[in-house]
């Protein structure tokens, strides 16, 4: 079952994000306090909307991203999106996905964007469910020096 992200998820958002990321492909170094820290920052400003998959009555995944003034209008501008390792590849992303598509169409969103690490699993979910890639753009990162 999907629904939109509460507040009181936040725990189990937060276990899922940590098995998620800290499991192959990314094999980040994550906690689950760290991951708690992270999700509440993304769903706590007025821009946010946050969607849950729900398996079992435990959040099992998450899509959470910031509804914002663009161009040609709003759009939805994923923050993170994972779904646990245990519930994999059974089409809870792509659940996540058409619904936040079609809950954020009634609000008049009328795009969505992803950053994402080419080859991953998310950037063939993501072609299978409308995203275009843009080779154009280029993630430009750099630490800050110690002061
Ligand atoms: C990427 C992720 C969100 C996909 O969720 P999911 O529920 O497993 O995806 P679905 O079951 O809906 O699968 C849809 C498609 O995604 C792709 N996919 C999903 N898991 C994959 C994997 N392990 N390897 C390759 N492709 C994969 C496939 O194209 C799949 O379609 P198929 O089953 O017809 O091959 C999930 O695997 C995940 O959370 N991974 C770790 C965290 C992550 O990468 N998050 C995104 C960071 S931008």
């Amino acid at each position: 079952m999907i629904r939109r992200f509460i507040p009181s998820d936040l725990e189990e958002a937060a276990e899922a994000f940590c098995a998620a990321f800290t499991s192959a492909p990314w094999k980040e170094k994550w906690t689950v306090e760290l991951a708690a820290a992270r999700i509440s920052e993304l769903t706590s400003s007025p821009q946010s909307v946050g969607y849950v998959l729900v398996d079992n009555d435990v959040v099992k995944g998450i899509l959470v991203g910031r509804v914002l003034t663009y161009l040609f209008g709003t759009e939805y501008v994923v923050d993170e999106l994972c779904i646990a390792p245990d519930v994999q590849h059974k089409g809870g992303g792509t659940e996540l996905l058409k619904y936040a598509e079609k809950d954020l169409a009634k609000d008049g969103v009328v795009a969505m964007a992803l950053l994402t690490t080419s080859g991953y699993p998310t950037h063939k979910l993501c072609l299978k469910n409308g995203f275009a890639e843009n080779k154009d753009v280029m993630f430009m990162f750099r630490p800050l020096d110690k002061i």
